[in-house]
């Protein structure tokens, strides 16, 4: 016990070291992350899939937590892909009710900490018991004005430039053929992500490096910062990690 204890002490400090080391006037406004390694965690420990999945929440709750105390304005955590449909069905209605379980049972802590829950994909595309749940969690913390906490769910980088294009049809639609300006603006407006600024800084766990169908068109100029971690191991602590590696880059958009 008092050995526990001694870890955990070591790991707070640890921590406590790594924050004071952000700079906070320089925060990057949205972080999102590519959640991956939930399979293997439990690979390695001899378990079941769907366990490493489950043990994969304490980071998300970990994480949307201390992003919100750190002031970050936007988290965007991609939770299901859809390509994601392809795993053993098994393993997709584990995530789905894992999903269920989570917002039901951390609703209440988003409202507590004023986070603002918001689903980028296809929701419609989601069982009927999800979707509720959803649009329950979605009524309940829309008034709140801290964190925005995008999960990305049934999400597609190519489907939602689909869906924006498909919107800018029936835009032109309306207008009658006078086609609208197509520029960068027209296109951000109607992605799942209109009106909030582009990710600063993009985190992949499990030291995967692709993109895997995430953001396609918003992650043009992020940062990115990948790390071996698997998903489940995922705290605080690497969240600061990353944070600190993205303020000694030089962003740059091209100039010099
Ligand atoms: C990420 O972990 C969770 C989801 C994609 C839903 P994985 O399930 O992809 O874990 P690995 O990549 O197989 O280890
Ligand atoms: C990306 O992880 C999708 C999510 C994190 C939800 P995957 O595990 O599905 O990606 P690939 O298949 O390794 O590219
Ligand atoms: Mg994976």
């Amino acid at each position: 016990m008092g050995t526990t204890n001694h870890i955990f002490d070591r790991m707070k400090q640890r921590e406590e070291e790594l924050l004071s080391h952000i700079n906070r006037e320089e925060l990057p406004q949205h972080i999102a992350i590519i959640m991956d390694g939930n399979g293997r965690w439990a690979e390695r420990r001899g378990l079941r899939r769907v366990d490493g999945h489950r043990a994969g929440i304490k980071a998300v709750r970990e994480v949307v937590e201390a992003a919100a105390r750190l002031g970050v304005k936007i988290l965007t955590l991609y939770a299901f892909s859809v390509e994601n449909w392809k795993r053993p069905p098994d393993e997709v209605s584990t995530l789905m009710s894992l999903l269920r379980k989570y917002i039901k049972k951390e609703t209440p802590t988003l409202l507590n900490n004023n986070i603002k829950l918001s689903v980028l994909g296809r929701m419609e595309g989601l069982p009927q018991v999800v979707q509720s749940d959803l649009r329950r969690a979605l009524e309940a913390t829309h008034h709140c004005t801290g964190l925005l906490f995008n999960i990305a769910l049934n999400y597609g980088g190519r489907t939602e430039l689909i869906d924006a294009f498909r919107k800018i049809w029936q835009q032109l639609e309306n207008t009658k053929g006078t086609a609208p300006p197509i520029d960068e603006e027209l296109i951000a407006n109607n992605l799942y992500t209109a009106g909030q600024p582009d990710p600063d800084l993009l985190i992949r766990t499990s030291g995967e490096m692709r993109l895997s169908n995430f953001l396609l068109w918003q992650i043009a100029y992020s940062e990115l910062w990948v790390t071996e971690t698997l998903w489940p191991d995922f705290r605080c602590k690497e969240l600061y990690e990353a944070i600190i590696s993205y303020q000694k880059r030089e962003r740059r958009f091209g100039g010099v």
